[in-house]
């Protein structure tokens, strides 16, 4: 929902820095958003402790034929994810392809690149690693050290704070830039609108997108519908899967009759989240806007290369709640950027002092579960901090991202009408609760549609001002995924879903048994392999098995390992597996094809090890061998993953 601003945006980028007068670039290369947030952080401390005019550049935004051109007296950063199997992020396919087949000289680009990835993945950090070395190899000079982040192991924010130290160091021994005491920069002015009523049609609410604030010539029903522009869905059936006192899963049902939004057995669908109120009223406590919640506003960029997040006239309570990323950790970087603000002297000394020692913040801030607002009220003591500008709070936030579901429906059966399975997410630390933004959002709506109590939420209503206990609805957006049974249906399936990595198999299921009940086709061998903790407790849509057995007849096995029925010994789904080593090494000599989905670090790498052992020890081959099996049907696309 990025609005362009102030007028023409070129691809141009030298004439893009000239015009606005930049002289430094951080460009990112971004999946899901966060070398995006890093590169704005990394952006704005620049800005604001060494006075450098930044430009920040999607990395698809710009043409490079004449990259050459940019000049050494411009500093380039590259913030660059890697994804999935080692593969540049949609908006670097481009740049990847320039500095591989069309660069020759770039003697004259002075570069630093931090490389986002995964290391439980096997390409790790491919993407960084390779622009910092083809940069070289052309002839540009690096003036900063190459860093890499992991999100394998937890550390990606420490290793890029650890990274952007180390490249300020460099700033100030190598290039003697003076690096000063943080004082913020906006890129943004906010400028409240008194005699605009809150109820006009122009004020957004914070509708996911434009169109539906102004519905100018737009049927919104129609799309394209996408990560900027979702359709907005009514939830209209929701259930509890789980029968236990403390941890819930909701299934619930999103209806796509009413638009032309498709999907294909298989796919993802993103949730666009809103905040629950009580961590919008605690975040407005925290800095002191309890008057200004109704408040309308609009934003001005103060350059043309600054892009305005959000469509505006808005509040400041819509922006909080649907804009904002408030409930999840605060991150030691945004509590030294924000202490410049604090509301007095001792509180902005304990701010800098806790978030300047990693392990002062851990033990106090990170280990404590806290919150922005969490963490700001308890280094003040509880006064609020009401020097922040709102202008800060937009720009340094993370914004709230949609969340992505594996569908649990078949396009076959359920065409218009779109299922998941979440497992709601509600850890108490301490005194503190930390909740997942959407799927409790879809508890709220589960308890609110089958129980007489009612809980309050606000969701979407498009025929009015913001409204309590509006009908059901949330922002939704399709995504494609590679995740496909075969096109013959007589192909044999093995499918691995333990948790709610059962939720694209029981699509998968029901997808088989729709061929089989209404065109009578010839349905090959069905092997399901789940994983929960108990029979009563977490067993996920038990009473549909059976009736997909009905249909299915013999063609379909269920295996179900209960990690936590006797105490003194663990079964996971690896052990089911291994019980039917024969089958499944007959059932892959067959053609059968392999799906996994779930938990990335430990289960899947787990699943493949034993599926690797299997075909070593049944075809009498080397481990080395079976490894190599396993890859290979990888590479035919007979083994896929859906893993997160
Ligand atoms: P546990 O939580 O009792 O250890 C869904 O999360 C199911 O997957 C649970 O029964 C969980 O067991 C199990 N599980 C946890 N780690 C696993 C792993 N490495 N491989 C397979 N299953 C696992």
């Amino acid at each position: 929902f990025t609005a362009s601003v102030g007028g023409e945006t070129s691809r141009n980028l030298v004439e893009t820095l000239q015009k606005n007068g930049k002289n430094t670039i951080v460009f990112f290369g971004s999946q899901t958003g966060t070398a995006e947030d890093y590169a704005s952080k990394l952006a704005k401390e620049l800005s604001s402790k060494f006075n450098l005019k930044v430009l920040i550049a999607d990395l698809a935004d710009y043409d490079y034929e004449n990259f050459a051109d940019v000049g050494d007296d411009i500093l380039v950063f590259f913030l660059a994810a890697t994804y999935g199997e080692g593969e540049p992020t949609d908006n670097a396919v481009d740049f990847f392809e320039f500095i591989d087949n069309e660069a020759d000289n770039l003697s004259s680009l002075r570069y630093s690149v931090f490389g986002l990835g995964n290391s439980t993945y096997e390409f790790y950090n491919a993407m960084g690693k390779k622009i910092n070395t083809r940069l070289e190899e052309l002839g540009a000079e690096r003036f900063a050290e190459y860093g890499e982040g992991d999100d394998g192991n937890g550390t990606m924010d420490e290793d890029f704070l650890a990274w952007k130290d180390s490249v300020f160091e460099s700033l100030k021994n190598n290039l003697n830039f003076e690096e000063h005491e943080a004082v913020y920069q906006p890129n943004i002015e906010l400028t409240e609108i008194e005699e605009m009523p809150l109820d006009d049609p122009h004020v957004s609410n914070g509708e996911p997108s434009k169109a539906y604030v102004t519905k100018a010539n737009t049927d919104l029903t129609r799309g394209p519908f996408d990560h900027s522009h979702p359709y907005i869905s009514k939830i209209t059936h929701t259930k509890e899967l789980f029968e236990s006192k403390d941890r819930s899963c909701v299934h619930a049902e999103f209806d796509l009759s009413n638009t032309n939004l498709r999907y294909s057995t298989g796919d993802h669908i993103a949730i666009w989240p809103s905040n629950a109120n009580e961590n919008v009223d605690y975040f407005i406590k925290a800095f002191g806007l309890e008057n200004k919640v109704d408040v309308v506003f609009e934003l001005k960029a103060l350059d043309t290369t600054i892009t305005i997040p959000f469509y505006t006239p808005i509040t400041y309570s819509a922006v909080i709640r649907h804009h904002l990323e408030i409930s999840g950790s605060i991150s030691r970087q945004f509590l030294s950027s924000i202490a410049q603000f604090a509301p007095d002297e001792e509180t902005k000394k304990r701010t800098l002092e806790i978030s300047g020692d990693k392990a002062l913040f851990a033990e106090k801030i990170h280990d404590n579960y806290f919150n922005i607002a969490n963490a700001l009220l308890y280094l003040s003591n509880g006064q609020p901090w009401s020097n922040v500008p709102f202008e800060f709070l937009i720009e340094s936030v993370p914004h709230l991202q949609s969340r992505y579901y594996s569908i649990s429906s078949s396009s076959l059966s359920e065409k218009t009408n779109v299922h998941i399975t979440a497992v709601v997410e509600a850890e108490k630390h301490g005194d503190q609760l930390v909740t997942g933004v959407v799927t409790n959002l879809l508890k709220d709506i589960e308890i609110n549609q089958n129980k007489s109590s009612e809980k309050p939420i606000v969701t979407y209503d498009l025929n009015g001002p913001r409204k309590l206990f509006s009908n059901y609805k949330l922002p939704v957006h399709i995504r494609r995924s590679t995740f496909k049974l075969p096109s013959n249906p007589n192909t044999p399936v093995i499918l691995i879903g333990p948790g709610t990595g059962i939720a694209p198999m029981r699509g998968f299921v029901r997808e088989r048994v729709a061929l089989k009940k209404n065109n009578d086709a010839k349905v090959g061998k069905t092997l399901l392999f789940y994983g929960c903790r108990n029979e009563n407790e977490d067993f996920l849509y038990k009473n549909e098995w059976p009736e997909y057995a009905k249909v299915l007849g013999e063609s379909f096995e269920f295996e179900v390992a209960f990690s936590r029925a006797n105490p003194a010994k663990k079964v996971y789904v690896q052990q089911k597996l291994l019980e039917r080593s024969q089958q499944i090494n007959k059932l892959l000599e067959d053609g059968a094809y392999i799906y996994v989905c779930g938990d990335a670090s430990k289960m899947a790498r787990d699943v493949q090890n034993t599926l690797s052992n299997i075909i070593s020890a049944e075809r009498s081959v080397s481990e080395e061998r079976g490894h190599e099996i396993i890859r290979s049907y990888k590479v035919q696309n007979r083994y896929q993953e859906d893993v997160w």
